[in-house]
């Protein structure tokens, strides 16, 4: 399988829990059921996003090339993105049990747990940027450029 997989899905985990989150609070303030439910469904696809992401990752994670200093950098997001995963999982198992609802029982526990995984989420999407355009994980260097591709023959 191919190793681009990594980085057309890892922003659909990033924006759809990141939006279940918020839809949620923002229920919690508005009164609002029907952004409950919209986060539900966020979380549900959110929940399959996060495991092609881990997936995927770990496919990459084979296949790209680095040094010493990127391989911290991808320990870290790898620990990272296993942790996000093992926390939406239990997000979506919490809410599945309270048949997608905002759970009424321990509700300000899960909205705590929720903005945990968001910024768990979050945090394993900037390890990863840190990864590609801090380390140069999985690009390949731009070989033999003319003066005019480097830019040297015109001004801004
Ligand atoms: C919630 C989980 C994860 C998120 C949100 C995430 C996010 C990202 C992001 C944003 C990038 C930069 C790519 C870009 O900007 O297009 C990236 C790159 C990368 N990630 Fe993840 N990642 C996750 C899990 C993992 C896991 C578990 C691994 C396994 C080691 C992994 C391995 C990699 C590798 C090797 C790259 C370098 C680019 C590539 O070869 O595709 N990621 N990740």
């Amino acid at each position: 399988m191919t190793p681009y997989l990594h980085p057309p899905i890892v922003h659909f985990t990033i924006a759809l829990v990141a939006a279940s989150v918020l839809f949620d609070l923002l229920g919690v303030l508005l009164g609002k059921d029907s952004l409950h439910a919209a986060a539900w469904w966020n979380l549900l696809a959110g929940t399959i996003a996060v495991i092609l992401t881990v997936a995927t990752g770990l496919l990459a994670e084979r296949a790209a090339e680095h040094d010493e200093a990127a391989h911290g950098v991808l320990e870290v997001h790898k620990a990272i993105g296993l942790t996000a995963l093992a926390m939406t999982l239990a997000l979506f198992t919490w809410r599945a049990f309270a048949k997608g609802r905002l759970p009424r029982r321990l509700r300000a526990l899960y909205l705590l747990v929720s903005v945990l995984t968001m910024g768990t989420v979050l945090a394993g999407g900037y390890f990863g940027g840190e990864l590609v355009f801090g380390h140069g994980v999985g690009v390949r260097a731009v070989q033999g450029l003319s003066p005019q591709h480097l830019g040297q023959d015109h001004k801004h």
